[in-house]
């Protein structure tokens, strides 16, 4: 298929340009490069400068001039933190722009939609593993400007035909050969270990160890960069037929943040010094995504399940990458 991806030259969306191309699909990547990197959009893709918040123009004229078939959009900001310091610019990114690209889709008349959302629309759970059908009820504006953007997809559906499919995950993490994560600044806990591994950090902060979870420390769901790329790409066949939203998580019982550091020690070899910390507000103690939906509707299977895998791949990337200045974000 001719497929357009928004956020193409971050740290997920270069992953899903890379699988895309593996599967033999034609791909346009449609980034501003305000946070993704324009080294890592594979040489195979076209790369088009664009910000979606400056309207559709450009982008119409990219969906009609490459005769493009299907959108995967994952240009956002996805910070929780800042987004409840800053909801404004969350909105304006994520909701405005977003409706820019719907609108562009109308007007090029393309009609089908992946939509990397985020399990933090469903805010605290009310138990684990989350499913699709459970309660949405997002705790920061991140997760609410993803479920703003879902429910507009609802209505453009029933109005004009639109079809989506909607990815809601946690823990995005490890990498691909050449393309890893490391944010600026960096929040998520698995680039900060490897570069308290490495040096680069005194310590590793652990937010809290009185959680009620086997160790005190919170658990989370960490899914393989690789394997959520898939899943987007497994997503587009629905489109001719029906919209869904699938849950995408890592199917056991998740990681604790001390199993994380230890898993990090084994796989660097390497000492990784930590400090019990505060928790960090609006932690809940345990998130975990039910993916028994995509499992049995689309067969997605995740192949880099175990931590160790997932923490082999990012260390990799972080030996090779992050001296140099192939470093991606978001
Ligand atoms: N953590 C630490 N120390 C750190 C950083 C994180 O102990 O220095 C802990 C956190 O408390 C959490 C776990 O490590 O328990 C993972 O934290 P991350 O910041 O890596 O990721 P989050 O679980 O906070 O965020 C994820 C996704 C977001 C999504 C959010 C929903 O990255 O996109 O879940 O709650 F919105």
């Amino acid at each position: 298929m001719k497929i357009l991806v928004t956020g193409g030259a971050g740290y997920i969306g270069s992953v899903v340009v890379e699988e895309l191309i593996k599967s033999n699909h034609s791909v346009t990547v449609f980034d501003n490069l305000e946070k993704g990197h324009l080294e890592s959009v594979s040489e195979r893709a076209e790369f088009v400068e664009g910000d979606l918040r400056k309207g559709g123009e450009l982008l119409i004229e990219t969906l009609r001039r490459n005769e493009i078939e299907a959108v995967i959009h994952l240009a956002a900001y996805s910070l929780v933190g800042e987004s409840g310091e800053n909801p404004a610019k969350y909105y304006q990114n994520n909701v405005v722009a977003g409706l820019n690209l719907l609108d562009a889709m109308r007007e090029a008349e393309v009609k089908k939609l992946v939509f990397s959302s985020t399990a933090a629309v469903y805010g605290e759970p009310e138990k684990q593993p989350i499913t699709e059908s459970d309660r949405v009820s997002p705790t920061n504006p991140y997760g609410e400007t993803k479920l703003a953007f879902e429910s507009a997809l609802r209505w453009y559906e029933t109005a004009y035909g639109l079809r989506y499919a909607s990815l809601r995950y946690f823990n995005a993490a490890g990498a691909s050969a050449n393309c890893g994560e490391l944010h600026e600044p960096e929040t998520h806990l698995i680039p900060l270990v490897l570069q308290a591994a490495l040096g680069k950090i005194p310590h590793v902060s652990v937010f809290g160890e009185d959680y009620k979870t086997r160790d005190g420390t919170c658990v989370r769901d960490y899914i393989h960069v690789i394997d959520l790329a898939r899943a987007h790409i497994l997503a587009l066949d629905i489109l001719d037929e029906r919209s869904a939203i699938y849950n995408l998580g890592c199917g056991g019982a998740g990681y604790t943040v001390r199993e994380v550091i230890e898993t990090a020690e084994n796989v660097t070899g390497l000492k990784i010094p930590t400090k019990i910390g505060e928790r960090r507000a609006g932690d809940p103690a345990v998130l975990i995504a039910s993916s028994d939906k995509i499992k049995s509707e689309l067969g997605w299977q995740p192949e880099f399940q175990d931590l160790r895998l997932i923490i082999e791949s990012a260390w990799k990337w972080t030996k090779k990458y992050t001296t140099k200045a192939k470093i991606q974000t978001k």
